[in-house]
């Protein structure tokens, strides 16, 4: 398949949509004239969503009820919700494996009429790539490092087993930044305060992927869903290193950071600590083993050229427009 469609003026459903990219799926659907049904729970703070122009069902994806009336006429499901953080790996099995299952079994009434089903996976499902310059692609073998990306991978191998029935499409995005999101940020206000903290002396090389660009990549793999293919890595089709992250956005911010190199072992030290406080308070930590182990990585690099190819897609954000926006936003929300 070449070229692309978009969606436009369609039902659609959306979880995750109180998350960082469910939001903005949210807003652009919306542009787009869809009737935007949104699971969320009752605990979800809706912050970021215009409530008067969707419609809201509260439902935990653990067990998610969708009422009749969502699933009638419904054409596309767009899978956002995830956990990113969670003290256990079964915190992280139960939403990003487990409820997935769940999920699609209360699609299966609506299945002959839906279009799509968009998955939302992860890099991590893959795993790092052993060459920074040879980037991981669809073809790589899936040897995720991580609860996380066990979890991520063990949640598209249940939406794969559903692709007889349901129009499954797993979209696997790098990190993933634009407004409003918390963890990203938090690395760019360091810089802003003059610090470029690195974790040991490698240099560190990463994908990433502009939240507007990735979701315009959900919509259109929506749009032109069909054919065997149903994996696709999406991200800004270049390749960087932290130190150039660093001095990109330093640029913009016009600041010259110092960089602080921290040795591995304090690292991990310091994660060990944290999760044991997270033990104590229950809260889930920022910085644990986990994440350390996936911090330590060389290269979280991925190849999107199937997706650019299939679809006929160019990134309209790259590193230095993306970081501009970005930015700006973080500026003007007196975030930064
Ligand atoms: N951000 C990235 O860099 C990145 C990169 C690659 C892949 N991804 C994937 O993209 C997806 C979205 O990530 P994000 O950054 O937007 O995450 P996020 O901001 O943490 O949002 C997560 C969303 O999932 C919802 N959720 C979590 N547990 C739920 C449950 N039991 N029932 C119903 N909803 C639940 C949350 O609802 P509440 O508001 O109620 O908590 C929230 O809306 C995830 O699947 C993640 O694995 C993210």
């Amino acid at each position: 398949m070449s070229g692309n469609s978009e969606i436009n003026n369609a039902k659609v459903l959306v979880t995750g949509a109180t998350g960082f990219i469910g939001s903005h799926l949210v807003d652009s659907l919306l542009e787009r004239e869809c009737n935007v049904h949104c699971l969320v729970r009752a605990s979800s703070d809706l912050k970021w969503l215009p409530k008067e122009r969707i419609t809201c069902h509260v439902a935990d994806l653990l067990d998610p009820e969708i009422p009749p009336s969502c699933l009638e006429g419904l054409e596309h499901v767009f899978h956002c919700a995830g956990v990113t953080v969670s003290r256990t790996r079964k915190g992280y099995f139960d939403v990003n494996a487990t409820a997935c299952r769940s999920l699609f079994e209360r699609l299966l009434p609506a299945a002959a009429q839906l279009k799509s089903v968009v998955h939302l996976s992860s890099l991590a499902a893959v795993g790092p790539s052993a060459d920074p310059h040879n980037p991981v692609d669809e073809t790589s073998p899936c040897a995720p490092v991580t609860h996380y990306g066990h979890s991520k991978l063990a949640g598209e191998k249940i939406a794969l087993e559903y692709a007889d029935r349901l129009p499954i499409m797993v979209i696997r995005p790098p990190v993933v930044y634009g407004a409003r999101e918390v963890n990203f940020f938090t690395y760019l206000e360091k810089l802003k305060q003059g610090w470029f903290i690195r974790v040991g002396k490698e240099t560190r090389h990463l994908s990433i992927v502009h939240v507007q660009d990735l979701v315009r990549a959900m919509r259109i793999a929506a749009g032109s869903a069909s054919g065997e293919d149903r994996v696709y890595l999406v991200t800004d089709g270049e390749l960087y290193h932290w130190e150039e992250v660093s001095r990109i956005a330093s640029e913009i911010l016009n600041t010259r950071p110092r960089t602080l190199t921290l040795p591995e072992s304090l690292v991990r030290f310091a994660a060990t600590l944290s999760e044991m406080n997270a033990a104590w308070t229950g809260k889930p930590a920022l910085l644990d083993r986990q994440r350390f182990i996936d911090i330590r990585q060389t290269a979280w690099t991925a190849s999107s050229g199937k997706f650019f190819r299939t679809f006929d897609f160019q990134p309209e954000y790259k590193l230095q427009r993306g970081l501009e926006v970005t930015l700006d936003w973080y500026r003007r929300h007196g975030w930064l």
